[in-house]
């Protein structure tokens, strides 16, 4: 039987469908479960009371954001084969959360964001301990033991503090990645101060004022907004050999990277609790019409009280990291190509931050000595 701490193992170390079809996880092809108004079952063709009784898998299901299933998620589905009868329900459903981010190989960017009903991350003075529950904890850091990369933005850095280290699980921390242009987090925050994984402050040039950075941070200076682009920052963190990247927040950087089209899934647990005002979560210049709203394949799953939304973005996001190629047209991402998010007729920006994207790269974002007299 295989139990959840045996399935975990053995995600953590797959990132091709090859390696889970050796593993005896995968059995490709088509689903063969039904439609069932609410969603179309994906884990070995278990109706929807079966999974609902199976704890932190408990619900699960695919859809269009309409709630139905529907041929593009039936094209999309596989079987997760833990051959029936040998795998414990719990593993069963580590298998049915994880495995497909797993099998996006060894480049994919994902995003989490925990939030209210109302759809606030945090309170309107930036408290978010905590927005979700225990369970919801636990999946972040699965999530951040499946990457190798943990991003997030100045804001998020400055009001919580976060470890981002690997602590509800077993898997190796993650490199702490902090997009800080201005150079605003105070460097004896503790993801620069306590030395429990490695962390790149990527600040922009000029910002980091030679102010001296602790062992263990390495420093990422770019030269202007451009290169904060997301898919830029993805390709400079790929060239790193740092692949697979979880952007943890706050709502503007998640935003920004679902906006211009640099994330492949996005993960939004919703607590049954309304805060009335707040830290907004995902926020884009939306369409005008409902008909032209982003409508990812979805899959749902109970975390406790909480509920998961897993987003596929359906992302072919060519790395080519050689770069050199007109990186401003994916803001204006075509609508009309499917599913995909429909901008403002420019792809502008979000009216709260900066409004310098959509430029042709600017190459060279520049190293910078520190420290451990490492360059990066
Ligand atoms: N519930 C949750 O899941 C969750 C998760 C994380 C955080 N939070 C909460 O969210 C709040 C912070 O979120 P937030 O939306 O206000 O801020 P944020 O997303 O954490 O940080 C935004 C800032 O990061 C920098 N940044 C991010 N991406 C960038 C890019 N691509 N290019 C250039 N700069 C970039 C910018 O800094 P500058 O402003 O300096 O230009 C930007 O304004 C906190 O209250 C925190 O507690 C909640």
């Amino acid at each position: 039987m295989l139990d959840a701490s045996q399935a975990w193992e053995l995600l953590r170390t797959i990132r091709s469908e090859a390696e889970a079809e050796a593993a005896g996880l995968l059995r490709t092809g088509e689903s063969e479960s039904e439609s069932e108004g609410q969603g179309q079952s994906q884990g070995q063709g278990r109706s929807e009371s079966q999974s609902e009784s199976e704890g932190e898998g408990g619900g699960e299901g695919v859809s269009d954001a309409n709630g139905n299933g529907n041929a593009d998620a039936q094209k999309h589905s596989r079987q997760w084969q833990g051959k029936p009868g040998n795998i414990s329900p719990e593993a069963d459903a580590l298998l049915d959360r994880y495995l497909p981010l797993c099998l996006a190989g060894p480049q994919v960017t994902f995003a989490q964001l925990g939030q209210s009903l109302d759809g606030f991350i945090a309170t309107r003075t930036g408290d978010a301990d905590y927005v979700t529950g225990e369970e919801d904890r636990g999946h972040l850091h699965r999530l951040r033991a499946l990457a190798d990369a943990v991003v997030v933005g100045a804001g998020t850095a400055v009001a919580d503090d976060p470890k981002l280290t690997v602590r509800a699980c077993s898997g190796a921390n993650p490199v702490r990645v902090v997009l800080d242009p201005h150079g605003r987090v105070p460097l004896r925050r503790g993801v620069f101060t306590d030395g429990s994984a490695p962390t790149l402050w990527v600040v922009g040039a000029g910002h980091e004022n030679g102010r001296a950075v602790p062992d263990g941070v390495d420093v990422l200076s770019l030269p202007d907004g451009d290169a904060f682009a997301p898919r830029n920052l993805v390709r400079t963190l790929a060239r790193r050999g740092l692949g697979r990247v979880l952007i943890e927040g706050g709502g503007i950087t998640v935003s920004r990277f679902l906006h211009e089209r640099a994330l492949h899934r996005l993960y939004v647990t919703v607590a049954p609790v309304l805060l009335g005002d707040g830290i907004p979560g995902i926020r884009f210049a939306g369409p005008e019409l409902m008909r032209d709203a982003l409508r990812p394949r979805i899959r749902r799953s109970a975390l406790g009280e909480d509920t998961l939304f897993d987003l596929d973005l359906d992302l072919d996001l060519d790395l080519d990291l050689d770069l050199g190629r007109d990186l401003g047209r994916v803001a204006g991402f075509d609508p009309g190509s499917g599913g995909g998010l429909r901008t403002t007729p420019g792809g502008e920006p979000l009216a709260d931050e900066h409004a310098d994207t959509g430029q042709t790269r600017g190459e060279g974002e520049h190293s910078v000595h520190h420290g451990d007299g490492q360059t990066q």
